[in-house]
Parts: structure tokens; C-alpha cells; sequence
């Protein structure tokens, strides 16, 4: 029998090797926290779909960003929940309204050391859950609805927003947003894009998080993408840089990897993921049921989406995986 001279293992024979030959590796600055705040909640509350998750009230969000930023995760997202919901979600764009204030309060607080992104979408402002304004025959209507995100646009930038994170899948977003804040001023204002947003059975426990029920059990296949489709995604990814977005998402992560390949290989700017509620909902569920090791778990599937070509990730396992990568 000839030698074996291809040995790989001996490449893992040791901590110190396998840490020298990592071809990816997982660091905090990877990281960005997604956080809700209520406008009308004294106290925090549990979400009992995200186990481990609340909704803020406004000083506990304030406490939760300085373990956040004593943690060294660069940057939070943002998803307010107002007191009052109406057909324009009409808080979604309120100079007072709860995301406004926390957006100002969080800059004031931690000025560049932490980089604050506000979710710029309608449902959880609209009393009709979808991310748009809706027709006569009660579908979203594109157009009425981007003259809104550019007024929540100009509201969140006026605020203090580093980025702004449109999510609603609609035609012409950026460019109606990147428009709108450059006429005001706000150049200086950047967009990281839900570019390729699937319409995905994963979003169930975030409903949960910031009470959001759409009207007659509506969905969002008409605006978000077909989980069948990846080459839409490609389009869907080029379309937003085209119209000025500085960074480029994909999401959901694990059920999408393959998306975050090819967008990363085919696009200069940075590569977002987010790893949603539903993916953060299961390990922690499995988990709780002595199913599997949760952190490993999320630690693993976090490497994979970085392994996949994303160096923004967007997860609720930011602080937990913050603290383990400290250890
Ligand atoms: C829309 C928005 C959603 C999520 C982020 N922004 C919900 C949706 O599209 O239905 C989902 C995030 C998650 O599931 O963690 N504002």
C-alpha cells in the first residue's frame, strides 16, 4: 500500500492549530442586536415566543445598550412599538413617536461609540399589519407607500440614525428613501437594505414581539420574495445598490445561505444576514428541551452564515454570543 501523504487532521491536532488555519472566524464586531421598544410599557416584558427576549420600556432599553456596548457589539436594530396604531402608521414617522425618542436618546448617550439602526418599515404602526399603505381593494399600493418611508426616512435621520434599514420589500425603496434624505441634508445618512427578503414561515415568533397581526390572516407573498426563487434575489440585490444602498441583506440566514453566497461573491459593498426570530426561537426551544447545546448551536450556525460571504449579522443571540466570544 502506497504512504498516506495527504494528512489534513494533522492541521487539527491542536487548539493553537485549528486557530491558526481557521479560514472564518466569528467576532463580536460581527454582531448587531435587534431591540424593541414600547412606547407604553413601564417595565420590560418577556416575548414568550423569543425565550430569553423583551420588549423594552424605555429605560431598560437604555440599560440593555449599556451592556451592549460594555459588550463591544457595534450596533443595535431597532423595532418600536407605539401606543396607537392607525391605517398610514402614522407613528412610524411622529417626531415624539417611541422610535424617534430612542433613536435621539441612544445617540445621546453613546454618540459614535454605537451605531443605531432603526427598522424602516409601517407594520408596526399600521392597525392593518401590512408593511404598506393599502389600495381601495386592500392591497399595499408601492407608490403611496414609498412617499411614507421617505417622511419615516427624514424622521429617523432628524432623530439621529446612523443607518436606516428599510424592510418593507417594496419596488424603489431605497431610491425613494436615498432621495429624500439627500434633499434634506441627511448625505451623510446611509442605508443598509433588506435587499433579498423571502417570504418566510420564520418571521412567526417576531409577530409576537411587536404585536402585529395581519388583517384576515394576510400574508406578505404579494411584496416579500418567493422562498423558490434565488435568482430574483440577485436582481433584487443589484436594483437596491443601483439605487444607493450601502450595505445589502439577505434574510432569513440558515434557509438562505446559498443566496448569501452568490450575493457575496458578486457585490462590493458589505453583505448583512439576519438570523430571525424563528431561527433563534428553535435552537432556544430544542435547547430548553435538553435537545441540544444551544449556545454551540447558534455559535455554529452564526460561523456558517459568515462562512457563507455575510459579515453583518443581524441576531437575537448577539449579547449571549458577545459574552462567549469573551471567554
Ligand atoms: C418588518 C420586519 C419583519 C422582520 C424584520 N422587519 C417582519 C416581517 O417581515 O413580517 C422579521 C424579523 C424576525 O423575524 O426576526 N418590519
Amino acid at each position: 500500500m502506497d504512504p498516506i501523504t495527504a494528512r489534513p487532521r494533522r492541521l487539527r491536532r491542536s487548539p493553537a492549530l485549528r486557530r491558526l488555519v481557521a479560514e472564518t472566524k466569528l467576532c463580536v464586531d460581527d454582531l448587531v442586536a435587534p431591540l424593541f421598544v414600547s412606547e407604553v410599557l413601564e417595565a420590560p416584558a418577556p416575548i414568550s415566543s423569543l425565550p430569553g427576549q423583551v420588549q423594552h420600556s424605555f429605560d431598560s432599553l437604555l440599560m440593555e445598550s449599556d451592556r451592549i456596548v460594555g459588550l463591544g457589539i457595534p450596533a443595535v436594530v431597532l423595532f418600536g412599538l407605539p401606543a396607537k396604531k392607525d391605517a398610514l402608521g402614522s407613528g412610524a414617522s411622529d417626531p415624539s413617536g417611541i422610535i424617534q425618542r430612542a433613536i435621539a436618546e441612544l445617540k445621546a448617550r453613546h454618540g459614535d461609540a454605537l451605531v443605531v439602526i432603526p427598522d424602516l418599515c409601517l407594520d408596526e404602526y399600521t392597525d392593518h399589519g401590512h408593511c404598506g399603505i393599502l389600495d381601495a381593494r386592500g392591497g399595499v399600493d408601492n407608490d403611496a407607500t414609498l412617499e411614507r418611508y421617505a417622511q419615516v426616512a427624514i424622521a429617523q435621520a432628524r432623530a439621529g440614525a446612523d443607518l436606516l434599514a428599510p424592510s418593507g420589500m417594496m419596488d424603489g425603496q431605497v431610491r425613494a428613501i436615498r432621495e429624500a434624505l439627500d434633499d434634506e441634508g441627511f448625505s451623510e445618512t446611509g442605508i443598509l437594505a433588506y435587499a433579498a427578503k423571502y417570504a418566510s414561515a420564520l418571521y412567526g415568533p417576531f409577530r409576537e414581539a411587536v404585536d402585529v397581526e395581519i388583517q384576515g390572516g394576510g400574508d406578505r407573498r404579494s411584496y416579500q420574495q418567493d422562498p423558490a426563487n434565488a435568482r430574483e434575489a440577485i436582481r433584487e440585490v443589484l436594483l437596491d445598490i443601483d439605487e444607493g444602498a450601502d450595505i445589502v441583506m439577505v434574510k432569513p440566514a440558515m434557509t438562505y445561505l446559498d443566496v448569501i453566497a452568490e450575493v457575496a461573491g458578486m457585490v462590493d459593498v458589505p453583505v448583512a444576514a439576519y438570523h430571525v426570530s424563528g431561527e433563534y426561537a428553535m435552537v432556544k426551544a430544542a435547547g430548553e428541551r435538553g435537545l441540544i447545546d444551544p449556545l454551540a448551536v447558534a455559535l455554529e450556525q452564526l460561523l456558517a452564515v459568515k462562512r457563507a460571504g455575510a459579515n453583518v449579522i443581524l441576531t437575537y443571540f448577539a449579547t449571549e454570543v458577545a459574552e462567549a466570544l469573551h471567554r
